[in-house]
């Protein structure tokens, strides 16, 4: 079929839809939903035989529902209504949430069912949730909506759906504002107070304040009891840091908080940007006494790095927020990764984080640089790159162990191809990878791709991918041989196997032979082509980038931290433009 997304922006979730109905023989083309105007002009150039609204702030048009069948991707369950669904059922504490598929119609939310998806809720942010769960049932939901629409099957009004789903029916909530998500510091206890967080995370936050200066909170951990008792205070203080966020005690514990975002109101834009804690309040944050983690410690110790060992397999985990990693973090993970590398195991599994295997350079953290006296930027970006590659490059060089790179969430831009420069990549089934800089205004690139990705699917190819710059599915990165293999149908199987496959690996007959192997291939790799010409070659490129002439990087990533709204859709997406 020809099917015409219509959305908000090209998310993850869009993408993840885009690559499932491409990979099943459909002709799918996007238009962002920049106004009603250039929705209808789509509709008439693509001639759709379906529409579908994966991600919407607004309503479909009238035009344009009233013409053709439009689904609509919901984030709740059947009779679920309104703008602040997963919002609410995560501060509600829902046990079981969904996904409903409904056509639109003149109501918002209230049109005729097509399919809905279920899944258990876990204790997670609003942005994890969306991105596992919802994603997978969405998926599900979409697919078997897609296959009755072929049938001529017809969908359920919701009166009659309510009565099939029976207790599972939600009702019209409202826009969840800030006086409900209001964190009382004196009252609210540990599991609240992250409930309230974890609704609004990442978008909008709750509102708050962080040393006296009002903020949205982000990013929140609980803390546990041996940390807590290092610290003193009461419900409400700021009491201690950990890597860059800060510790806030509450009536009956305490949560790590990541990331905030100054208030509206704040003298000047670049206040309002999400960073790091320690990176928006330096001074604040520094004076606290800090409270660090050793890389292998309990599971339930917070931390952003995490090491464990079982057998000679060796785990590394890199929980970055958002999977952006900033040239402080990629600097510790390069020395996490060098103290995995001395340890006496055969493999070396690179876990990424839960959400995201990474993102590459801290987007973020660069804009902030701007507004900062005597750093620009530029330098920043220059750093953070040069970071990036410095921890590459320790990956790349671990001729000691097998280095496998195990995806349990997507990887974008620097952070796919950090994953390539392992010996063996995998992901499971749902993941994304989008391996490609360009989208950042042209950004060429480092991280040694152009030797990392050649060397895995051949010249052409990579420069398809790079051109192309299309979300790919796991399951086309392992038929493309971009990664070695794809399998479990989440995070939680994949890890299983995962384990079950690099214990294998340590234990088999072949394993001197493989690392005998990889070494006489990285030294006549080195003899061909050193691995500092790439970087230089790279890095020339990036250096123009950055402080070139052409200001496209600049724009772009001003664009994409401060979440400029589309103008118009770009040309790769819009096919029928
Ligand atoms: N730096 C800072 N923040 C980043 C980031 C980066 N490199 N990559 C993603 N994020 C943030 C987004 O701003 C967003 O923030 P939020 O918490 O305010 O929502 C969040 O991560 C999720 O990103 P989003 O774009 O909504 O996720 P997605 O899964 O829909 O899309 C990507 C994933 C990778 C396609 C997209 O995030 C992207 O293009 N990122 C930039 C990659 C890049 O150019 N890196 C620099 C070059 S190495």
């Amino acid at each position: 079929m020809r099917i015409l997304f219509i959305s908000h922006s090209f998310n993850s979730l869009t993408q993840r839809l885009f690559v499932e109905l491409r990979a099943r023989g459909h002709e799918v083309s996007i238009e962002l939903d920049i106004a009603d105007s250039v929705s209808e002009e789509a509709v008439a150039m693509f001639r759709p035989d379906l529409i579908v609204a994966p991600f919407l702030k607004r309503a479909v048009p009238a035009s344009i529902w009233q013409n053709h069948v439009c689904l609509i991707v919901h984030p709740g369950i059947v009779g679920d209504r309104g703008p602040s669904a997963l919002d609410w059922a995560i501060l509600n504490r829902e046990p079981v949430w969904g996904v409903t598929v409904l056509q639109a119609n003149a109501e918002m939310d209230a049109g005729d069912i097509w399919a809905t998806a279920t899944f258990p809720m876990r204790v997670a942010m609003k942005s994890s949730l969306y991105r596992n769960e919802v994603t997978n049932a969405a998926v599900a939901a979409v697919l078997e909506a897609i296959g009755k629409f072929e049938r001529d099957e017809w969908p359920i009004p919701l009166a009659e759906a309510g009565k099939i789903h029976g207790q599972m029916h939600g009702q019209l909530r409202p826009l969840l504002r800030q006086e409900q998500r209001r964190i009382d510091w004196q009252n609210d206890d540990t599991a609240t107070v992250l409930a309230k967080i974890h609704g609004g995370d990442g978008f909008p936050g709750v509102l708050d304040s962080l040393f006296g200066t009002p903020c949205y909170l982000y990013d929140a951990h609980p803390v546990t009891a041996i940390a807590l008792a290092a610290t003193q205070g009461r419900a409400g203080d700021v009491v201690a840091r950990r890597d860059e966020a800060v510790l806030r005690r509450t009536r009956d514990g305490g949560v790590w908080i990541g990331h905030t975002r100054r208030a509206p109101g704040a003298d000047d834009l670049d206040k309002m940007l999400k960073l790091p804690v320690a990176v928006a309040f330096p001074a604040e944050t520094a004076a606290l006494p800090e409270l660090p983690v050793s890389l292998q410690r309990p599971e339930e110790e917070w931390g952003e790095l995490r090491y464990r060992e079982e057998g000679a397999v060796g785990y590394l985990s890199f929980d970055f927020y958002n999977g952006a990693m900033s040239t402080a973090q990629c600097r510790r993970l390069r020395e996490a990764v060098l103290q995995a590398r001395k340890r006496p195991t055969r493999v070396l599994v690179l876990l990424g984080g839960d959400d995201f295997f990474s993102n590459g350079i801290h987007l973020n953290c660069i804009e902030a640089a701007a507004h900062r006296p005597d750093e620009s930027a530029a330098d920043e970006s220059w750093h953070n790159i040069n970071a990036m590659d410095d921890l590459a490059l320790e990956i790349l060089t671990a001729t000691d162990q097998i280095a496998i790179a195990a995806m349990r969430g997507n990887a974008g831009a620097g952070g796919a191809f950090l994953a390539l420069a392992a010996d063996l990549v995998w992901a499971h089934e749902g993941v994304l990878l989008n391996p490609h800089y360009k989208n950042m205004g042209n950004l060429y690139g480092s991280e040694y791709w152009t030797y990392l990705l050649p060397r895995r699917v051949g010249a052409e190819q990579a420069r398809a991918i790079t051109q192309n710059r299309l979300p790919i599915s796991a399951a086309q990165a392992a038929q493309q041989g971009l990664i070695d293999a794809a399998f479990g149908r989440d995070a939680g199987s994949f890890l299983r196997e995962v384990k079950r496959r690099a214990q294998a690996l340590a234990e088999s007959d072949d394993y001197a032979a493989r690392l005998a192997a990889k070494r006489e291939r990285r030294a006549a790799d080195e003899a061909a082509k050193p691995l500092q010409a790439y970087r230089e070659e790279e890095l020339a490129r990036m250096r123009r980038n950055f402080y070139g002439f052409d200001p496209s990087y600049h724009v772009a990533r001003y664009h994409f931290v401060h979440k400029m709204p589309h103008a118009w859709t770009p040309r790769h997406l819009a096919l029928h433009r």
